[in-house]
């Protein structure tokens, strides 16, 4: 199945931007079968450009309670905040020990303010944070983690993926294809909203409508939309303006259409405001009265998110395994890699039970060499997990049934869990 992963950063506050170009796309693409889609809180990256705390948390809530409060379904998808996952630092380290520098020095954010600093004067690295320099590894380690095949991002992130795929290709190169190369998918037919002044909606323009301010407060932003002077019944182009565009980002084609009409026929500039607040606020006060409420409740927003952060992990652990044994980081005591291949095959393979450090019970199918198979999310009691178990054992349970509760290694393929699972069924007693 394609893997769809997009992280968002935590440094702001969601806008109508945000919930046109990313948001609202992404929830739609999560609910097409034969995708997995993971979002992310990209809070680590959020650091590097927010040195205020409270700042943080706060659009970290409100990032995670707008996607809840739009639709994002976390029992179908992988909801979570990076900061949960420590695999994700830990990979960003081995990455960095193959990523190349020069690579590194060619990234625009970089380049961008070197480039400010010598045009200033100043020192070229004048300001700027080892952090900084380093953001397309841990980014690349966010998406090589879950081997995501696609990574829907905006323009301005195209660079940050194929530095991904050069990271990851690298690694594959010296110690064995571990990683699926990611590629940007950019959404070409989704709107990229003006703001209030008729720029690109954006935080660092400061012309954003926050997705989710009181009704009364979107009734006088949207008032304040820059517009030209023309007068109630002069004929208006609607290509030409702002508050058509934000009208179509809404509407239907039919209302689209009789909207271009009447700025054809003159409409007034308070009119056509006016309808444009109607028709966001009919699409936003669903949205609005759901975000209050999860808001209200910023306790059981972080057990989702923790929820989502087992969930991820049930990838990730077995994968940094892997990574770490690829690059000698070893038990002392076992077997080195080479013997371990030249071993014979003809041991059986087998499912393990067992209780991890966070209280929870656990198994995973290890095949005759000891390489997981199959691993499962933490249960609450070990009757959950051994029933599943024996759901697998005797086949009552097919792999397109565990929905999450167990998920195939990703060094494994399904059809060899199948041929474990068909070769225990075949020689039980
Ligand atoms: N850098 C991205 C942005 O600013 C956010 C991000 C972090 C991301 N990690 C990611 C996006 C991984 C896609 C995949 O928009």
């Amino acid at each position: 199945m394609p893997r769809i992963l997009t992280g968002i950063t935590t440094s702001g506050t969601p806008h109508l931007g945000n919930y046109v170009g990313a948001i609202r796309p992404a929830i739609a693409a999560s609910h097409a079968p034969g995708v997995e889609s993971f979002y992310f809180l990209a809070d680590y990256h959020a650091l590097i450009k927010v040195s205020d705390p409270a700042r943080v948390q706060r659009s970290t809530l409100e990032i995670a309670a707008a996607w809840l409060a739009c639709g994002l379904d976390p029992d179908k998808v992988w909801f979570y905040r990076q900061s949960d996952i420590p695999e994700i630092p830990e990979l960003t380290w081995l990455l960095t020990c193959v990523a190349a520098k020069g690579l590194l020095n060619r990234a625009h954010a970089y380049k961008a303010a070197v480039d400010r600093n010598v045009a200033e004067g100043d020192d070229p690295d004048a300001g700027i944070t080892a952090g900084l320099f380093m953001y397309p590894v841990l980014m690349a380690a966010d998406i090589l983690l879950f081997n995501a095949d696609k990574v829907p991002v905006g323009r301005d992130q195209v660079q940050h993926i194929e530095m991904a795929r050069d990271i990851g290709a690298r690694f594959n190169h010296l110690y064995g294809e571990h990683f699926r190369l990611p590629q940007a998918a950019i959404e070409e037919h989704v709107a990229t909203l003006p703001g209030l002044d008729g720029r690109k909606m954006s935080k660092s323009y400061d012309n954003t409508i926050p997705l989710f301010c009181s009704r009364n407060e979107l009734k006088k932003l949207i008032a304040g939309i820059v517009t030209d002077s023309r007068m109630p019944g002069e004929a208006k182009d609607a290509d030409a303006s702002n508050v058509f565009e934000l009208y179509r980002a809404f509407a239907s084609s039919d209302e689209t259409a009789a909207m271009r009409k009447a700025f054809a026929e003159g409409i007034g500039w308070g009119d056509a405001k006016q309808q444009l607040f109607e028709r966001i606020d009919a699409e936003i006060a669903p949205l609005r009265e759901r975000y209050e409420a999860l808001i209200a409740e910023p306790a059981q927003i972080e057990q989702q998110l923790r929820h989502g952060a087992e969930k991820a992990r049930v990838i990730a652990k077995p994968l940094l395994a892997k990574l770490r044994d690829a690059m000698g980081l070893r038990d002392l005591g076992a077997r080195t890699a080479t013997n371990v291949r030249e071993k014979s095959k003809s041991a059986l393979a087998q499912f393990k039970q067992y209780r991890e450090s966070d209280g929870k019970f656990y198994f995973k199918l290890l095949d005759g060499d000891g390489r997981v198979l199959l691993q499962s999310m933490g249960f609450d009691s070990p009757m959950k997990a051994g029933h599943i178990i024996s759901g697998l054992k005797n086949r009552t349970l097919a792999l397109d049934d565990l929905a999450g509760s167990a998920t195939v290694s990703v060094s494994a393929t399904a059809r060899e869990v199948e041929d474990a699972l068909a070769q225990l069924v075949a020689t039980k007693d």
